[in-house]
Order: structure tokens, then sequence, then C-alpha cells
């Protein structure tokens, strides 16, 4: 990985901290988004102790505002002439519906939408450094998840692991979709089950919910182990032109048949350009 430039989102904390400081012992050059100043100084330390001499960067954004969504990929875009991995991670549970400045469901808001906001910033980035990789982490929970176009927004029975589950089948749906329109460019998009790991997930989430999930949490693997996946499809040559694919373990395994709806991934990507006011 050395001389490559890998940008991750969500790497102060659990799967995304553990898969940047992988990458970084393996010679790579990490540009972090974080939201909270102190624990983005902490990562960045980290890095650096792990990897003198490489010039890793941190920059600042709260991912569930479109405003900070497009400010950050400009920032990043603006001081990496080219990038080789874009690794969206960033994301979240909540207990109770909440809805951002934009009007959007706080959850699709973090864990889809600032997906596709930062990749569209970005894809001139990536393309410049082709060969190139967009990794997104989803979740097995996109099983049993059914997507609603009438109500994206969950206004209509919300219950946070099943909005949460719906925002991470988005994810493998995105992916799909963001593999096809990618075809030709020499970027290549998969997204990934980590596991069930015992990270900072649900602490936030707010009620019995991170409760439920903090006793969940002793059945769980490290972050160690819940990284390796996201490390793989990184950084190993075995996937350097698989695309559009879903993988658990380092291996592409299909996801739910909702999620491998072709109809659903466009509609989706064009819903989500409407809402993210962003011309696709
Ligand atoms: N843990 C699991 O069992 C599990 C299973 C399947 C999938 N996943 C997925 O794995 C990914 C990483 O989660 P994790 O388990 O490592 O959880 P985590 O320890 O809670 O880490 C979440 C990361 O996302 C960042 N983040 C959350 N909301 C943000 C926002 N609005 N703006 C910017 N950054 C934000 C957090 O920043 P702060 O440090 O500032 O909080 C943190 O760096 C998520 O996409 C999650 O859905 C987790």
């Amino acid at each position: 990985m050395h001389g490559k430039v890998i940008v991750i989102t969500g790497a102060t904390s659990g799967i995304g901290q553990v898969a940047a400081e992988q990458l970084a012992a393996m010679g790579a050059r990490i540009v972090l988004v974080a939201r909270d100043r102190a624990r983005g100084e902490a990562a960045l330390a980290r890095l650096r102790e792990g990897g003198p001499g490489i010039a890793h960067s941190v920059h600042y954004a709260d991912l569930s505002r479109l405003a900070e969504m497009k400010r950050v990929a400009g920032q990043v875009a603006a001081t990496e002439s080219r990038i080789d991995v874009l690794i969206n991670n960033a994301g979240a549970v909540f207990s109770s519906r909440r809805v951002t400045e934009d009007g959007l469901e706080l959850t699709f808001a973090t864990n889809h939408v600032a997906y596709f906001v930062l990749t569209h910033g970005l894809r001139e980035r990536l393309i410049a450094a082709a060969p190139a990789r967009v990794v997104n982490t989803s979740s097995d929970a996109h099983r049993g998840a059914r997507l609603d176009f009438e109500d994206l927004g969950a206004a209509r029975g919300y219950r946070g692991l099943k909005v949460y589950g719906r925002s991470k089948l988005c994810n493998v749906l995105y992916t799909r979709e963001l593999a096809r329109r990618l075809e030709g460019t020499g970027i290549t998009a998969n997204s990934l089950h980590p596991g069930f790991v015992a990270t900072r997930f649900g602490d936030q989430s707010g009620g019995p919910l991170s409760y439920v999930i903090r006793i969940a949490k002793t059945f769980a693997i490290s972050p160690e182990k819940g990284s390796e996946t996201l490390v793989h499809l990184a950084s190993s040559p075995e996937v350097a032109s698989t695309t559009g694919k879903y993988f658990y373990k380092c291996r592409a395994v299909p996801p739910s048949l909702e999620a491998q709806d072709d109809a659903a991934a466009a509609r989706l990507w064009s819903e989500t350009a409407k809402l993210a006011r962003i011309e696709s």
C-alpha cells in the first residue's frame, strides 16, 4: 500500500479505526474524515505513532448534514489530487426518530446519504488514481429489510433497528448501482458485513436499544477481527477487479434478494440524488 492514499470515514472508533491503523501500517497515507475534533486528533496521533514519516491528515465534518458532507468532500478533493481508496464506514443507529436540518431522517442521512455525497464529490479524484476502489461498510442487518420509496424518511412506524437495517440495505443497493455506473472507469465498488463487532456502535443510540446492544456485544467479535474484510477489500490484489459484490469474512456472498434488485438500486440512486440536491 506504499504511496496509496486512503480516505476513510468513521475511523475514530471501532472497525474503521483498526482498519485505518492496519492500512497505515502497510504504508498507505490515511485521510480521516471525523466529526469530533478531540477524537480526530487522537486517531491521527495513533496513526502517526504507527507509521512515522507518512503525512496522515484529518478533515472534520458531521456526516449527517448535507452542507457538511459537501463541504468536506470539496476540501478533501482540493487537497488530494488522487485517491486510491475511499472507505465509507461511519454509521450509527438511533432508538427514536430524528430529522436533520435538511429534513432527512438521521439514520438514512448518516448511513446512506453521506456515502452517496462523499463518493460523488471524490469521484474525479478516484478516477485520477484508477485503478481505484470504493469500499462501503454495510451489514447483515440489511437481511429482512425492505425499502419503502414512499417513506424513505421512516415517518411511519419508526423502530431503530428496522430503520438501521433499511439504511444498510441502501448501502448494498447503492454499491451495486455505483459499480454499474463506474464500469469502464477502473474504479471498483464493493460493500461488506464486518460481523457482529464489539465497538462503540449503539452506545449513543439512547433508550433500551443501547442496553440491548450492550448486552449482545458480550458475544461479539473484536474490532481487529471485524476489520478484516474491510482491510481485505481496501488492499488485497485478490479483489482488484471485483466489483458490485457484497463480502463477509473476506469472501463475496449473496446479499438478500431485496439487495439484488437492480430496479430498486437505480431508483434509490435517483431518489437520493434528488434528496441530496445533486445532479448525477
Ligand atoms: N459493530 C457492529 O457489530 C457492526 C455490524 C455491522 C455493520 N457495522 C457498521 O460498521 C460501521 C462502523 O461501526 P462501528 O461498529 O465501528 O461503530 P463505532 O465504534 O460506533 O464507530 C462509528 C464511527 O462512525 C462515526 N460517526 C458516526 N456518526 C457520524 C457522523 N454524523 N459524522 C461523522 N462521523 C460519524 C463515529 O464517530 P465518533 O467517534 O465521533 O462517534 C465513529 O468513528 C458502521 O457503518 C456500522 O453500521 C457495525
